[in-house]
């Protein structure tokens, strides 16, 4: 199975992807273990987050709306947007994947999802953070806190993202802002039970 999804990926995204896919294949087992979530099912979500990565934005809409998957205005502008939920189809129909779980994380990986589950939290974070993606002091913060504090970096996370995309003026989904308020109302939640 493994093998058969690298040769697919190898044929429909870039090389410098690939090696991103497999960073968050290799992050989201070792975060499933540290937060005891299965680690397969982890892998598994994190090799097949960004099948439609390189998919053309006519391609996605065709798929999405064939599937009856609903979008907002904001995707129907920016499809790049579902390009995660068009890769949760294509794990289903390519290779069979039935796990609601793992298709969930799937699709959260880009916008996030408020109560989403640890799984989809995984792979949310280690698509942002795996060692493909640099290695400043702001990255390397972000994955020490992956290990201890999986909720605060969901918040971190989010709120790096909202810094990269007000930084380099694109558009906002308001789902990475409710993600954020989601998971950084939990850990004030967590925190004040300690105090
Ligand atoms: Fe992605
Ligand atoms: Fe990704």
């Amino acid at each position: 199975m493994r093998d058969k999804i690298i040769n697919w990926l190898k044929e429909n995204v870039s090389a410098d992807r690939l090696e991103h896919i497999l960073g968050v294949e290799k992050m989201s087992a070792e975060l499933a273990i540290i937060h005891k979530v299965d680690p397969e099912k982890a892998a598994q979500a994190g090799l097949m987050h960004d099948l439609a990565k390189f998919f053309p934005p006519n391609k996605l809409l065709e798929i999405a709306q064939k599937e009856g998957l609903k979008f907002d205005s904001i995707c129907a502008n920016h499809p790049h947007l579902i390009h995660a939920d068009v890769s949760a189809i294509v794990a289903q129909e390519n290779f069979g994947v039935k796990d609601q779980k793992i298709l969930d994380a799937i699709r959260n990986h880009t916008l996030g999802q408020p109560k989403m589950s640890l799984l989809s939290s995984i792979v949310f974070v280690a698509d942002a953070i795996e060692p493909t993606r640099g290695n400043t002091q702001e990255l390397e913060n972000l994955r020490q806190i992956s290990r201890k504090n999986l909720l605060k970096s969901v918040f971190k996370v989010s709120d790096y993202s909202l810094q990269f995309l007000l930084n380099a003026q694109r558009v906002i989904h308001p789902r990475t802002i409710l993600t954020r308020n989601w998971a950084l109302s939990e850990v004030i939640k967590a925190d004040s039970l300690h105090n």
